[in-house]
């Protein structure tokens, strides 16, 4: 005789799971983030009473159900989402026009590579199951470009994810640099604030919006490697010890293209992972914040 069974878990999980998933725990988690599968297997030979029998099995497992899209899941910043949610045994799908990346590692065949543009794709091949999305959507280019890739390919992104039922929205976006106004109404930040408004408005309370500065880490273009990390980290350190002597020119504008920290590339991916599991995390999400979020990660 077998028997499955599978229900909301109500009991917690394991602290070491706890800590991993649910930074900050409560009950909300439980509805929709486990999934405990309870299987009880017993085996009886003809004649023999089921107390007595000595083959019975009872399996109790915790399967994750979180199952990420990763807009842009191929870029730098995209490719460093994948690996850590594939690190914390997340399901993950990424769509990009390239598809799969061609570097080799191994988490990259752990993630489903769709070929698509966010303008045209069948959204049914992408987010059916989908528990979060996450979008690195965004780029130069000319002033349309800026406008079309930040702002209007992450508002359709937003409003097909809210259609189909996804319960979360990650946004990377960016820092605003201090700029004056004529900058900030430029295609790449007009872009960007009109996907942010997009994200905050369908999901008010589980929308989560990341504005880093300048990201670091080693970025691959055409087969090579960029370290960025050479210049990132330094800098990072370098503005941190002086943060005091610099803060009061944090009033000036623009000043923030010099003085705002870079960021880890891993900092934002585990900011968005952890931002994925707990559900206490919304609202936009500042450089500090940012390396905040991603301290979690065990
Ligand atoms: N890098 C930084 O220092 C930095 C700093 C602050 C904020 N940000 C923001 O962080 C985000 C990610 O930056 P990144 O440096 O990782 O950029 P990236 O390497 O250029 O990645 C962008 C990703 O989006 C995909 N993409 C572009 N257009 C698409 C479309 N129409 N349909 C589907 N996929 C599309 C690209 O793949 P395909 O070209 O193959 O489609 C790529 O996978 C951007 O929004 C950027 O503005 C970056």
């Amino acid at each position: 005789m077998a028997s499955i069974s599978s229900f909301p878990a109500i009991s917690s999980p394991p602290i070491s799971l706890r800590k991993a998933f649910f930074p900050t725990w409560s009950t909300s988690h439980l509805q929709n983030r486990f999934c405990r599968l309870s299987v009880s297997c017993r085996y009886a030979d003809a004649g023999v009473r089921d107390e007595f029998n000595s083959n019975a099995i009872d399996v109790v497992a915790d399967i994750k159900t979180e199952r990420v899209v990763v807009l842009g899941g191929s870029g730098f910043v995209g490719s460093a989402i994948c690996k850590a949610a594939i690190s914390k045994g997340i399901e993950v799908i990424s769509l990009s026009r390239s598809g799969r990346p061609t570097f080799p590692s191994p988490w990259v065949d752990q993630v489903t590579w769709i070929p698509g543009d966010v303008f045209y794709v069948n959204w049914d091949e992408v987010l059916i199951g989908a528990t979060a999305v996450v979008s690195t959507l965004g780029g130069f280019g000319s002033e349309e470009q800026m406008r079309r890739i930040n702002g209007e390919a992450n508002v359709v992104a937003v409003n097909a994810a809210k259609e189909y039922g996804i319960p979360k929205f990650i946004l990377i976006s960016v820092h605003d640099y201090n700029l004056p106004s004529f900058l900030i109404s430029s295609g790449y930040f007009s872009g960007k604030r009109k996907a942010e408004s997009e994200v905050l408005s369908k999901y008010p309370r589980s929308g989560v919006v990341l504005r880093p500065a300048f990201i670091y880490g080693k970025r691959r273009v055409d087969g090579f490697e960029i370290p960025l990390d050479l210049i990132g980290e330094p800098l990072e350190r370098i503005l941190r010890a002086t943060e005091n002597l610099t803060k009061p020119l944090s009033s000036l504008p623009a000043s923030d293209l010099l003085l705002a920290p870079p960021v880890s590339v891993d900092d934002v991916a585990y900011a968005a992972i952890n931002a994925i599991s707990d559900d206490d995390f919304f609202g936009v999400f500042t450089i500090e914040q940012i390396k905040e979020a991603a301290k979690t990660r065990v």
